[in-house]
């Protein structure tokens, strides 16, 4: 559906937001995790046609985005990761501005859509609500409404999990996924669960650069076998932490709890072999891809194959090359 080719962003100042992005997203809900500033939001804007990219190649269903960015928004909705909202204005005529503002056509009549698309958001019991008396996951299925008008091929959301509370953010994870059946829709995200509740594929962005492509099961297999927990003190801690990369650090009940990667060797006295979890292999992934030498190597890791010969087949080696 999607098919990105060396894309490059560079902002003035320079700032490098996109350092030679390579990637095909396929039908279905696809995740972009990565921390903040790793170039998400620079990502979808130039999907969407929105923002020009310094160089490179991006198609949309076969449509060059670059040379004809109307052709590409016509099939495309899009949820900006900040969205404004009138806030006196109720939430049917909030969307039936917004519809009017796209130029979709209703050949049923506006009104008539715009029932129909709250309908589909769990909203019409707030039609007649004014804006400032939503709650954020109120507004994000708003905002979701707007996106599928005309019911585009594309969709792209750009961190829309963020802020919801718990509660919310499960309701909001079923919009989604009903979303995905038969169309794209690409979710960005730096919630590691979102991925894991929604995403049968995802890629993982640090820095400009494309740092993993896979699933979530493959990205937890590579770490199995590997992953151990214990627990201590800070003082305990320490020496371990500073010899093994650490993959989450929490509290319970009051007692630091940490998790480690185990590259070859026995684990440190104390700890115990743990399954490890999507958290865990994003963590490894986000601090072996942008070469902070946060830890000792990983297993995602390929930082000495990329600088020396390229690895055939590896979409991520080039793109990283000299980092
Ligand atoms: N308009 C801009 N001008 C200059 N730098 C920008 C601009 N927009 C974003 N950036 C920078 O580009 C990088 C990527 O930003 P962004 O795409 O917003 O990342 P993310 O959405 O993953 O948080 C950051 O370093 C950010 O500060
Ligand atoms: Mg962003």
């Amino acid at each position: 559906m999607i098919q990105v080719r060396k894309l490059v962003k560079v902002y003035p100042g320079p700032v490098a937001a996109l350092q030679g992005i390579d990637i095909g997203v396929p039908t279905g809900m696809y995740g972009l995790v990565g921390p903040n500033g790793a170039g998400k939001t620079t990502f979808m804007r130039i999907l969407a046609g929105l923002l020009e990219p310094t160089s490179g190649e991006v198609t949309v269903g076969g449509v060059d985005v670059v040379k004809d960015p109307m052709a590409v928004r016509k099939q495309l909705g899009y949820l900006p990761q900040d969205f404004g909202f009138y806030p006196n204005l109720t939430g049917e005529k909030m969307l039936d501005f917004l519809l009017r503002m796209k130029g979709v056509e209703a050949p049923g009549g506006r009104k008539k859509l715009v029932a129909e698309l709250l309908d589909r958001v769990n909203l019409t019991f707030a039609a007649k609500r004014k804006l400032k008396g939503f709650s954020g996951g109120m507004r994000q299925r708003l905002g979701i409404a707007q996106a599928i008008a005309g019911d585009p091929r594309l969709v792209i959301v750009d961190e829309p999990t963020a802020g919801l509370d718990p509660e919310e953010r499960q309701r909001f994870y079923r919009i989604l996924a009903e979303l995905a059946v038969g169309r794209t829709v690409l979710l960005s995200t730096h919630i590691v669960e979102d991925v894991a509740v929604l995403c049968p594929r995802f890629a993982v962005i640090s820095r400009g650069r494309l740092v993993a492509e896979t699933t979530p099961t493959d990205a937890r297999n590579e770490l199995a076998g590997r992953l151990y927990e214990g627990e201590g003190t800070d003082e305990e801690l320490a020496p371990v932490r500073s010899r093994y990369p650490v993959t989450q650090s929490i509290l319970v009940e009051g007692r630091n709890r940490i998790r480690i990667h185990v590259g070859r060797g026995e684990p440190p006295p104390g700890f115990a072999p743990v399954e490890p979890t999507l958290e865990d292999a994003y963590m490894m992934i986000v601090t072996s891809g942008n070469g902070t030498g946060a830890g000792p190597a990983g297993p995602f890791d390929r930082r000495d194959e990329a600088v020396g010969a390229a690895v055939p087949g590896s979409s991520d080696s080039e793109g990283r090359a000299g980092s």
